[in-house]
């Protein structure tokens, strides 16, 4: 039987955008109950963005806010901060992403929370973090992957500082908010009370940036960075440069060109020479004399020609497509895969088996296709809903609330709700 580990707990989600959605939307998939607080009329802005359909919430909502309820509440307005107030009391988290120091403007700091709730757990993502000397400053995004130290090492050193398309500022921070919450939840298990979780978008890149702290250091101490292509014919500045498509660890791998390639733009294959597997690798590409050549079996012997040998393997690959040449190279154990297209992963069988990529019916626009759960558990299939309409459920949160239906016709008169 598959249960729901989140199941009883109570979330205000006061987020907007990405970082935040994508943190509650994953607490929504694991059973919390997420109510979503968005400004009547227009909530979250991501409703409106890169639409596709005219009427229909765009793809960048649907995507993050599935599993959610939605409740439309001013809370600039005397009624708004009422409603606010009564759900604090009864919720056991509040998670926002407001720009600095807005929730304290609208009259809910944490003191005030927590007065209201001590069991409360206050989660906020923020593009830095509290008395950092930008902490005022409002973030996205690449913002994020700029002041994290992702942009200046992504990219080629001839090129300039690049942003990824994987979303390290946003739904990473969000991940990381996630974690911090399940802890401070338990921690209340333990304590009965409350606390304030605070994640910001750099620390989170940085975190996932640490790899290349490691090559700053190594880099100070040695002057050189040794599976860097710049080894050992370019030289090196301070700085950890760009590395291309260098591998980030002791094993030195590149993209490589499969058989098409001219036309089509991804038709290549990671490659990977892992040490300990020379010998396969050599094998598979029909280079047995590499073996046991000083030349080559060494990877200290590998690196001041390391692009020969690629382009030697680009040889060999001259004439498979990517998948033909991940079913050779996977028999011999080499860790590879072809460089999917979104097209790709959208149609993949295995992902779609597995819960990866979900289709997801929604009330106006129909069928769509929507990233599931990345967590597989023994014991619980998250079942990845539609994200709701615009206020589809805030009668149904109010009358939980203890609002009767006039007071609930008077709020929506005067614009509260
Ligand atoms: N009712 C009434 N007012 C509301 C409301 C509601 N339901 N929801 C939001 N607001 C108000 C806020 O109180 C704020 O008012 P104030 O600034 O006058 O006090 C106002 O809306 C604007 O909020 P803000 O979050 O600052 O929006 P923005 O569009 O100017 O900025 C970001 C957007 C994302 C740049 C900013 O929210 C931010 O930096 N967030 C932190 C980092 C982050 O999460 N970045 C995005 C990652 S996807």
């Amino acid at each position: 039987m598959s249960n729901k580990p989140l199941e009883g707990i109570k979330i205000i989600d006061f987020t907007h955008v990405q970082a935040g959605p994508a943190c509650t939307q994953m607490l929504a998939w694991f059973g919390a109950d997420v109510i979503k607080v968005e400004r009547p009329g227009s909530g979250d802005v991501t409703r409106n963005q890169l639409r596709d359909i005219p009427d229909a919430d765009a793809l960048y909502f649907t995507m993050l806010n599935s599993n959610k309820r939605s409740l439309t509440l001013d809370t600039k307005k005397a009624e708004g901060k009422e409603v606010l107030t009564r759900l604090i009391k009864e919720s056991d988290v509040l998670v926002e992403n407001f720009g600095p120091g807005a929730l304290d403007r609208m009259g809910f700091s944490w003191e005030n929370i927590k007065a209201l709730n001590p069991k409360m757990i206050v989660a906020s993502v923020k593009g830095f973090s509290d008395g950092h000397h930008y902490d005022d400053l409002k973030v996205y995004e690449n913002v994020a992957q700029c002041a994290g130290g992702a942009a200046s090492t992504t990219g080629f050193w001839d090129g300039p500082p690049t942003i990824s398309a994987a979303a390290l500022g946003d739904s990473n921070t969000g991940m990381h908010l996630a974690i911090g919450i399940l802890t401070a939840i338990i921690g209340r298990q333990q304590t009965g009370k409350g606390q304030k979780v605070a994640v910001s978008m750099q620390d989170s890149v940085l975190n996932l940036c640490r790899v290349k702290l490691r090559d700053q250091q190594r880099l100070d101490r040695v002057g050189y960075l040794e599976e860097y292509p710049q080894y050992p014919h370019g030289t090196f500045s301070d700085v950890v440069p760009r590395g291309g498509n260098a591998g980030g660890g002791g094993q030195p791998g590149w993209v490589l060109k499969c058989k098409g390639w001219e036309t089509d733009p991804n038709a290549y294959i990671y490659f990977t020479i892992q040490g300990h597997a020379w010998a396969p690798i050599c094998r598979a590409i029909g280079k047995e004399q590499w073996i046991d050549d000083p030349d080559y079996n060494t990877a200290e012997a590998r690196q001041p020609h390391i692009f020969d040998i690629f382009g030697k393997i680009e040889e060999w690959l001259a004439d498979k497509t990517k998948y033909e040449a991940v079913d050779i190279l996977r028999k011999f154990d080499i860790p590879c895969a072809p460089v999917l297209t979104m097209k790709e992963l959208a149609n993949d069988e295995s992902l779609r088996k597995s819960g990866s990529i979900v289709e997801v019916d929604h009330k106006v626009r129909g069928k769509y296709l929507t990233v599931g759960s990345p967590i597989k558990f023994s014991d619980l299939k998250p079942e990845i809903k539609a994200s709701p309409l615009l206020g589809e459920h805030t009668a149904d949160v109010l009358a939980e609330l203890g609002y009767s239906r006039e007071q609930v016709a008077q709020m929506q008169e005067s614009g509260a709700v």
